[in-house]
């Protein structure tokens, strides 16, 4: 990624301060759905709720169990839950109406669903707050680096080559436990003979030159490395065309990934979430591509960017002969401020109360030109695409 040039300290101690304060007021009690008494603790701390959480098929009585879990005020990675020895209701989940006119009604509250939906698709695509947690650790960023838990869903792309070796190029994100969406064109076209064939996605990455990643004493666990069951590209992209229309593919993982703090999955733009994106709002993109400096940045990049005119984009994108569509959104155009080569597939992300994936780094003229925006692939125009798409 082409960033300009900014400097930050790191407050290492400021931050050990904050956490020995935080832990003070750790492990509250609480109470779980079974008026059992528990701690409220973050979800990541609780691995029977973890568990639970990964299963890729939950009952409705499950998803609720972890619904009317959730607690406030624990410390850590929110979201919080009270964590017991119980992974489900004991007894009989909803209490049976009866004929006794004293009702002692157990009112379940209705906090926003981990997993929601009907549809088949959707409900294996997590909601808030089972998605794009913001950083915990957010303070130490230096320059334009991430913080180590900063987007724990990019996904590193690794081909081989005609010798056999690995190498790294495009980004993805992680959507759910078995899926990673990137671009079309990391998956298929140039890429496989310019590079070679896509033959392994990396996880929970950091720092690309260290086996184990630590930030002022903090550590992430080892990358997981996983091969792909299945490409799956969307079905219009043509490619051939410079136009590069619908961008975007999904990878199958060969099996589900293990959540944790350091790998999360990304939010969608579902369509009962979604919002506009307008002209100047700053999105950031992520990725270890090209810098102003290397070919690749080996520590996780991120960037802020404004949404660009469109009609402007469309217009200044003509002049090279390629038809931008609305499913294709600029953003950008500010002199060395851009993603850049091997950033192709990464995440250009909007904050609301989680991080949610709005577009998907398809290409531009150059990298960092003045008045030429970058051009991303609109992941809210692909929802219904994705939801069709994965499967269990
Ligand atoms: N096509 C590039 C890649 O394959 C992505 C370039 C994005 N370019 C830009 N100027 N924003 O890695």
């Amino acid at each position: 990624m082409m960033k300009s040039a900014s400097a930050c300290k790191s407050v290492g101690i400021l931050l050990v301060t904050t956490m020995l304060i935080c832990a003070a007021h750790a492990q509250q009690n609480c109470r779980n759905p079974n008026q059992n008494t528990g701690y409220c603790l973050s979800i990541y701390d609780c691995p029977i709720l973890i568990d639970l959480l990964q299963k890729s098929a939950l009952t409705s009585d499950e998803r609720n169990f972890l619904r009317e879990s959730q607690c406030d005020n624990g410390f850590g990675r929110k979201p919080f839950v009270c964590c017991t020895q119980d992974k489900n209701y004991v007894g009989l989940p909803t209490a049976t109406p009866t004929a006794t006119t004293t009702t002692t009604t157990t009112r379940r509250p209705q906090p926003t669903p981990f997993i929601g939906g009907d549809d088949q698709g959707e409900s294996l695509l997590p909601r808030e707050p089972a998605c794009g947690p913001s950083s915990f650790l957010d303070r130490i960023y230096n320059g334009n680096d991430t913080a180590l838990d900063d987007f724990v869903w990019m996904a590193l792309l690794e081909y081989r080559e005609r010798t056999g070796k690995l190498v790294l190029n495009c980004g993805g994100s992680l959507i759910n436990n078995r899926y990673v969406l990137t671009a079309a064109h990391c998956v298929i076209g140039k890429v496989t003979t310019d590079v070679g064939q896509l033959a392994k996605v990396r996880l929970g990455e950091y720092d690309i030159s260290k086996d184990i990643d630590c930030v002022n004493g903090v550590c992430n666990k080892p990358v997981i490395e996983i091969d792909i069951e299945e490409s799956i590209v969307h079905p219009q992209y043509d490619a051939n065309s410079n136009d590069r229309h619908h961008d975007i593919a999904l990878l199958r993982l060969s099996k589900p990934v293990e959540l944790s703090a350091f790998l999360q999955p990304v939010c969608l733009p579902l369509a009962s979430v979604r919002s506009v994106i307008n002209p100047n709002e700053e999105l950031v993109v992520s990725g270890w591509g090209r810098t102003l400096t290397s070919r690749q940045s080996n520590i996780k990049q991120r960037l802020e960017i404004p949404v660009a005119d469109q009609d402007y984009c469309k217009k200044k994108f003509s002049t090279k002969n390629i038809n931008l569509i609305s499913s294709q959104l600029c953003v950008g155009g500010e002199f060395v401020r851009d993603s850049c080569d091997g950033d192709s597939g990464g995440p250009l992300m909007r904050n609301k109360n989680a991080w949610y994936l709005e577009g998907v780094v398809s290409f531009g003229n150059a990298c960092g030109l003045e008045g030429w925006p970058g051009v991303y692939t609109r992941v809210s125009d692909y929802i219904d695409w994705i939801v069709s798409t994965v499967r269990a």
